[in-house]
């Protein structure tokens, strides 16, 4: 992928990488940032089937969704969108979060907190109250951090369109016109994932 951005972004490593994207460590007006870079066949797919530009659309759901009072900390911040001007790599800017993913929490307290747990309920409802569909909770993007001894999921990665918009054939397209599917469907069935197929030997009982 070609990289070109704005001066006074500087990259210090890649945090990690998606399906649509990169995701950078960078440094940016002497804070540290998330930096995602998105794959140019994703920003074409998305301009062309859905009709928007795949880092305003991101932007705007992570900003709904923080804006939702019970939301806000489950959240990393919005930073903004940078290379619309088709002079540098469109990306997105996000708070850098530090922490780790929910598997490695799970491993090493032998079971997920519930308070983790509870966050996970309290995401689906909330969210689904305000019409935030679809937010991609498979477990393996979840990060967790800990907060005053209280561990909690952080959600970063809000570029999935919702299923029940483009149902991608017609029977789920029906599911949804007809109520069989909710429209979190996919929601609360990633949360119950949380409790159920993490690998854990044991449960721990200590912070439930
Ligand atoms: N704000 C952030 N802070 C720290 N790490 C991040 C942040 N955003 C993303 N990452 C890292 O980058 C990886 C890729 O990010 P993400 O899953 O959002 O990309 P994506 O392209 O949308 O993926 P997919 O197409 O599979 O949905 C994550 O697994 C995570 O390790
Ligand atoms: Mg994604």
């Amino acid at each position: 992928m070609d990289l070109n951005f704005p001066s006074g972004l500087e990259l210090e490593s890649v945090a990690g990488e998606g399906r649509r994207s990169i995701v950078y460590k960078a440094r940016y007006r002497a804070e540290t940032v998330a930096l995602k870079i998105y794959r140019p066949e994703f920003v074409e797919k998305y301009r062309k089937k859905y009709n928007v530009n795949i880092a305003d659309f991101e932007m705007s759901r992570n900003e709904a969704f923080r804006r939702v009072p019970k939301l806000f900390r489950y959240a990393a911040k919005p930073l903004g969108v940078i290379g619309k001007d088709g002079k540098h790599s469109l990306a997105f800017l996000q708070e850098f979060i530090n922490g780790i993913t929910l598997m490695e929490l799970g491993r090493k307290k032998g079971g997920l907190p519930g308070s983790v747990l509870q966050a996970g309920e309290v995401i689906v409802k909330e969210a689904e109250a305000v019409g935030l569909h679809d937010l991609d909770l498979f477990y393996k993007n979840i990060l967790v951090r800990e907060q005053e001894g209280v561990w909690y999921p952080v959600i970063y990665d809000f570029n999935l369109m919702p299923q029940y918009r483009y149902p991608p054939n017609p029977l789920l397209a029906f599911m949804y016109r007809t109520g069989l599917h909710k429209k979190s469907h996919r929601d609360y069935r990633c949360i119950a994932q949380w409790k159920k197929t993490l690998p854990f030997e044991s449960r721990s009982t200590e912070d439930e």
